[in-house]
């Protein structure tokens, strides 16, 4: 653990003291909601452990772009279930390969072989472009195993020392809540109370390519991971020819670049995976979210056969990783963001949604940034707080969700059209104009 991070998690203790009470409370008047959407919120909360700051909207339908509440309100979808439901919700083809596969084989485990795994293994191995595909579940699992397979690299073929092995991450990354990802992770909101933490991480600033040279030159640095486009953080893009400076300096110090795809990939930056922007390729793409547009857990970690081949049979697993009934959506996700061509609609629709972004009230929005349909605008705290914001859009009918106190991410389902666009744009326009 650095220093620094365990200072900063003693000033946070001290001055703010341990909060259980969720954020999104002190935003909003539970009791002057609908009757409907304020009983199911209390009673959730009461049988619920309450680790969101959710937004008061009840919400029981998805169809596209578009969900609804249980008192019939109609919103855009500007968070896409965190950048999962690319395709959209309830995407017919999506429901029609689950519902198919789930009356015929859902579930064996990989205790056998499924007629299923070969054949979106192969599907996902061509498409992307490695020779091998590990199966998981949630976007943790599959960023915690390429950790481990970094770290087996590191002792088997680069011969560092037992257990001296270090990766190396961003300030401000995320890759989920388990105790590897916490370990890494400089944000005291992730890791307080949850220590001791896991050794051998190391933090260099995003975007640094010096500081991340001067990291890579101890021979016991196994891998560098991170995002193409850091989304948790507020959607900050780094600086054109980084990826490619870490893909040269990762070469040069024959250590494994591992870029996390999981919020970036599939389109929604624009481009099939973010470093396509780059032209770059990594050692190890991590995947989750969008594998499955949002219909069931799917994950995946890429590699080629010299990199995954470290992980013997029983070292590694999972229950549920690489069933049939994933196999099948995960096919049936990747068709339609293939189908569809929505890496480059995300594209179009992104460029139309900035520049709409460009031209609204510069006292409120700040800034905006972002690429294809992963954005985000910064808010003007002396105007108006980004949770207040939020709740105002959704009033208006769009659902978006802070990720900092003072920005907010824009990231609707890639199926998004041109006319969808400038009626959100007018959404945002007329909410700003109220506050
Ligand atoms: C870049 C990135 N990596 C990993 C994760 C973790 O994914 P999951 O929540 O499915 O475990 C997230 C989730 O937001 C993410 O944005």
């Amino acid at each position: 653990m650095s220093q620094a991070k365990v200072l900063s998690t003693l000033l946070r203790i001290q001055s703010r003291g341990i909060t259980t009470t969720p954020k999104a409370l002190g935003h909003y008047n539970i009791e002057a909601l609908p009757p409907k959407s304020r009983e199911i919120i209390k009673r959730e909360m009461k049988v619920t452990c309450n680790n969101y700051s959710a937004l008061p909207a009840v919400l029981c339908k998805g169809e596209g772009v578009y969900l609804y509440d249980v008192d019939g309100k109609k919103y855009f979808d500007y968070l896409s279930g965190y950048s999962s439901v690319n395709q959209g919700h309830c995407h017919p083809k999506i429901v029609e390969a689950l519902i198919k596969q789930v009356t015929v084989l859902h579930h064996t485990s990989r205790a056998f072989h499924s007629d299923l795994l070969v054949e979106y293994a192969e599907y996902v191995t061509k498409l992307f472009g490695y020779d091998a595909m590990l199966p998981m579940n949630t976007g943790v699992e599959a960023a915690e195993s390429s950790v481990k397979i970094a770290r087996k690299w590191g002792y088997k073929v680069k011969k560092i020392p037992a257990n001296q092995a270090k990766i190396i991450f961003c300030e401000n990354n995320f890759w989920g809540r388990s105790i590897a990802a916490v370990s890494a992770s400089t944000d005291p909101t992730a890791y307080d109370n949850y220590g001791p933490f896991v050794p051998g991480f190391v933090n260099i600033p995003y975007d640094n390519i010096e500081r991340l040279e001067a990291e890579l030159k101890d021979p016991n640095v196994c891998a560098f991971m991170a995002e193409p486009i850091q989304g948790e953080a507020g959607v900050v893009v780094p600086s054109d020819g980084y990826l490619k400076k870490v893909r040269e300096l990762c070469t040069k110090y024959n250590v494994l670049y591992i870029a996390d795809e999981i919020q970036t990939g599939l389109g929604r930056t624009g481009r099939r995976l973010c470093v396509d922007h780059e032209n770059v390729r990594p050692d190890m793409v991590v995947l989750g979210k969008a594998l499955s547009g949002g219909v069931y857990p799917i994950s995946a970690v890429l590699a080629d056969r010299h990199i995954m081949d470290v992980i013997e049979a029983g070292t590694h697993g999972s229950t549920y990783g690489g069933n049939p009934l994933a196999a099948k959506v995960a096919i049936a996700a990747l068709e339609v963001l293939e189908g569809e061509k929505l890496s480059e609609n995300a594209e179009k629709m992104g460029q139309i949604l900035r520049k709409g972004l460009s031209e609204l009230d510069k006292d409120i929005v700040i800034s905006h940034r972002g690429k294809g349909l992963l954005n985000a605008i910064e808010i003007n705290n002396n105007r108006v707080d980004a949770f207040d914001l939020c709740l105002k859009l959704k009033e208006n009918g769009l659902l978006s969700k802070p990720t900092h106190d003072n920005v907010l991410r824009l990231a609707p389902p890639l199926i998004i059209t041109e006319s969808q666009i400038y009626e959100s744009l007018e959404i945002i326009r007329k909410t700003l104009k109220e506050v």
